[in-house]
């Protein structure tokens, strides 16, 4: 029971219980920002979907209001699913979403305000024409969902997308609409790849190559590319490409195909899905939500009477340096939580060695750590682990001459219960450096039934940066960024032994080879006090 209890987060998203999964009509509305999400208000498992919604000045602390939609037409009985918002240019905020009808098919539908002057948006109206889009020939009933936010066409006109399949051939269709009643097909799709299935919670939308700021849904011109982003059903993983948007057919080209849309880049190389950006135009970023779900047995979540949480919002930019990827980092509101602050200047950690760091509470941290390899190590080693895959190895255990080294979260003071969050280099014949970003699950549990893989990518290091990383530890939820959001882990850990309080932080080196030293900046986050504070605000 106390194992259980310690899993509820301190400061991520999540309502007070049962099911919830994806992110809904994200946006910024008259001075708040505004999540809805998929929930099952009667049980900790999927099913009787509704939309929750909840209310935020800050993106961190949430007030919970009442539900916003529930299933109550033959459009949407079977569930009030996945949906994205838009503001008009009056200002006028309309949601489209995909209802599942009485027979199950996947029909989009019309909702708005009741009272758009209602700065908190609690009540919502369904048009009366619903549903407004039902599936186009040659496109299955239940291959039809998730639409996206609308951006504008030089035509003057709306434009959105929605995930869809024929065969196993992945794609997002396009409509045009001036009034979101009535929708015109266009010829062409997105995109398209073969063998990605269903795309479900598809994603576009503008970035900057030149500036530091994100983009509106609708902007686009020179030094702008446009993102894709599908979440794969048959792999349950969220895989972006960087591309070109031709405004006049509707098409979108990656700029390279060996890394297209389902098959290259991943926004994440943990436990994150279905999930949706919004532009805030307040703070001129685009941010991103996630839906983390559990990675423990349903009779779990049903014991716990809850089932999955919201990565913290994660801003999104073009990474200027390598130019061909996104960098995601949790936005700068969470660092108001920061307090206490632990520095720990250039520790060396010499090949093979593990060592405590002297933290007092470790289940809500946020950890900045960077790491140098010794450069005669580096120089010296002549070609190692060519072949090196963070899924396929052995984890922190398989040592190697450059790595692993990094950090052990959530660890008994045994070890016995352990999970290392790492960096691991291979160096080829030639002298080139390849450096990889990895969690390994294998041992962060003893508790049967929970996913115990090793997650983890490629990361590139550019001439001059050192390796670094940042960890968010909120009790069962660990969100790892490398190299400023270069290749990012989410991990959900449920140790048994280290929720009973005598859990600590370790640096280890388990390279055979290479000394190294880490420099750590460590701060407790403390989210009771501040939250009753921000309350006391939202009152006066
Ligand atoms: C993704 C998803 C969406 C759908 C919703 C239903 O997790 O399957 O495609 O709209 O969840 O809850």
């Amino acid at each position: 029971k106390e194992a259980l209890d310690w899993q509820r987060t301190a400061f991520h998203f999540q309502p007070s219980n049962n099911w919830m999964n994806d992110p809904n009509g994200p946006i910024f509305y008259k001075g708040w920002y505004h999540f809805f999400y998929q929930y099952n208000p009667y049980a900790a498992v999927w099913g009787n979907i509704v939309w929750g919604h909840a209310v935020s000045k800050d993106l961190i602390n949430w007030r919970h209001l009442p539900i916003a939609m529930v299933p109550d037409n033959w459009y949407d009985i079977n569930g009030v699913w996945t949906g994205s918002a838009t503001i008009l240019q009056d200002g006028q905020l309309v949601m489209l979403y995909t209802g599942s009808t009485n027979e199950s098919a996947q029909v989009q539908n019309l909702a708005f305000p009741a009272d758009p002057s209602d700065p908190l948006l609690v009540e919502w109206v369904k048009y009366s024409g619903n549903p407004v889009l039902v599936p186009p020939p040659g496109i299955e009933p239940q291959d039809f969902r998730d639409p996206t936010t609308a951006w504008l066409t030089p035509q003057g006109k709306w434009r959105f997308t929605i995930g869809s399949k024929v065969n196993t051939t992945g794609m997002s269709l396009v409509f045009d609409t001036v009034d979101f009643k009535t929708f015109e097909l266009l010829d062409g799709v997105l995109h398209a790849v073969p063998g990605t299935g269903m795309w479900e919670c598809v994603d576009f939308y503008p970035v900057s190559m030149i500036l530091e700021n994100g983009l509106d849904t609708s902007d686009n011109g020179p030094g702008v590319k446009h993102a894709v982003k599908t979440s794969l059903d048959d792999d349950r993983n969220d895989y972006y490409a960087l591309g070109t948007y031709d405004n006049v057919t509707g098409e979108w080209t990656p700029d390279d195909p060996k890394n297209d849309v389902g098959i290259g880049l991943r926004y994440d190389y943990g436990i994150f899905y279905a999930s949706k950006t919004f532009y805030d135009k307040e703070k001129q970023r685009r941010v991103l939500w996630g839906w983390i779900k559990e990675t423990d047995s349903e009779t779990t979540d049903i014991q716990k009477g809850w089932a999955s949480l919201q990565a913290i919002p994660r801003t999104i930019i073009f990474d200027k340096k390598t130019g061909s990827n996104l960098l995601l980092w949790p936005v700068e509101e969470v660092e108001r939580l920061r307090s206490n602050k632990m520095a720990f200047d250039k520790v060396e950690v010499k090949a093979g060695s593990v060592m405590s760091l002297d933290v007092d509470s470790t289940s809500e941290l946020d950890i900045v750590a960077e790491f140098e390899v010794n450069q005669e190590d580096l120089d010296r080693i002549n070609g190692s682990d060519k072949n090196y895959n963070c899924t396929t190895s052995g984890g922190a255990a398989q040592r190697g001459a450059l790595g692993p080294f990094g950090l052990l979260v959530h660890t008994s003071n045994d070890l016995t219960e352990q999970t290392p969050i790492y960096f691991y280099i291979s160096k080829c014949k030639h002298g080139k450096l390849k450096t990889f970003f990895c969690a390994d699950h294998s041992r962060s549990s003893k508790a049967p039934e929970v996913d115990k893989a090793i997650y983890g990518s490629r990361v590139s290091v550019m001439k001059g940066e050192k390796l670094s990383m940042r960890i968010i530890v909120d009790h069962s939820i660990v969100e790892s960024f490398a190299q400023g959001g270069r290749t990012c882990i989410t991990s959900r850990i449920y140790p048994t032994k280290a929720a009973q309080l005598n859990t600590q932080i370790f640096v280890f080196n388990n390279a055979t080879d290479a000394d190294i030293t880490a420099s750590l900046q460590i701060w407790q986050m403390s989210f009771a006090c501040k939250t009753r504070f921000s309350l006391l605000l939202n009152l006066i």
